[in-house]
């Protein structure tokens, strides 16, 4: 059967991931992030190597417009979406009290309202076809108290526990991917020294996708992503909240 993905945020990191592995295990794909000519050079890869049929959707999810054609790309049931992968994210590198509120703003509006938009406009499509999924890349950091990146993070993640729940009985799959730290170009784009996380404590995008995937294809709830961050999660969730609040990464690199 022809199956079709769509990927936020898959110009970089794990949502390019998700585009390669999704295309091996031969789904067709919608890919969606702001950077066209990345999202392009990564179709024409996945159609070179698989002949997989990719659409590109270029979109900043931020903008009121460009949300609602993904959503509406999403409620299209002539060009059915079987599993929806709310991956796109960037978190604010200051502390709460000196950040900028409209950062704070776009970044919980990115974490936490477009993954419910696009959830909202998949669900009926999926209800109907009695067969979906939607993975939401949430994040370790939303069962810990560290900033409120992790508080956006917690919104995604009951969402989707919420919406699991809900939809279970309808044949719509909703899992939560809770990475811990991905080698991606996540702290990067936050402008964050981030040597000083050692170097186990970064999983491998490959894997954490991995993860991902099989969680939704066997019907999770929730997957801790990486081996080494599933022996270290119910650990981390004892540690008292004023210790978990005081790890942050290193200082600004502009700084
Ligand atoms: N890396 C980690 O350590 C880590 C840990 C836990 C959870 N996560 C979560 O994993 C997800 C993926 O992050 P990543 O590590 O792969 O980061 P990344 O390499 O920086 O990729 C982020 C992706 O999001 C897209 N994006 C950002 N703003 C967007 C917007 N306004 N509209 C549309 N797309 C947008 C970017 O594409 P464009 O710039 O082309 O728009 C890019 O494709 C995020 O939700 C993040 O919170 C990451």
């Amino acid at each position: 059967m022809d199956m079709r993905a769509l990927v936020t945020g898959a110009s970089a990191g794990l949502g390019a991931e998700f585009a390669r592995q999704l295309a091996a295990d031969g789904f067709s794909l919608v890919l969606v992030a702001r950077d066209e000519a990345r999202l392009r050079s990564l179709a024409d890869e996945l159609a070179a190597a698989r002949g997989t049929e990719v659409e590109v959707l270029a979109a900043d999810l931020l903008e009121h417009d460009d949300l609602e054609r993904v959503a509406a790309r999403l409620a299209d049931d002539a060009r059915p979406i079987d599993v929806l992968v709310n991956n796109a994210g960037f978190a604010v590198a200051e502390p709460f009290h000196a950040s900028a509120i409209e950062d704070e703003r776009r970044m919980h509006e990115l974490l936490s309202w477009v993954p419910l938009r696009l959830a909202h406009a998949a669900l009926p499509g999926m209800r109907a076809r009695h067969r979906g999924g939607i993975l939401n890349v949430a994040s370790l950091a939303g069962r810990l108290p560290s900033g409120t990146y992790s508080a956006a993070k917690a919104q995604l993640l009951m969402l989707s526990r919420a919406l699991r729940a809900q939809y279970r009985r309808d044949g719509i799959v909703v899992t939560a991917l809770l990475p811990g730290f991905v080698a991606t170009e996540f702290h990067e784009r936050m402008g964050v020294d981030a040597t000083t996380v050692p170097e186990i404590g970064w999983a491998d995008a490959s894997a954490v996708v991995r993860d991902g995937l099989r969680a939704l294809r066997t019907r999770r709830k929730i997957v801790v992503a990486d081996w080494r961050y599933r022996l270290a999660a119910p650990i981390a969730v004892l540690v008292p909240d004023r210790i978990i609040a005081g790890v942050g990464l290193g200082s600004r690199l502009d700084d």
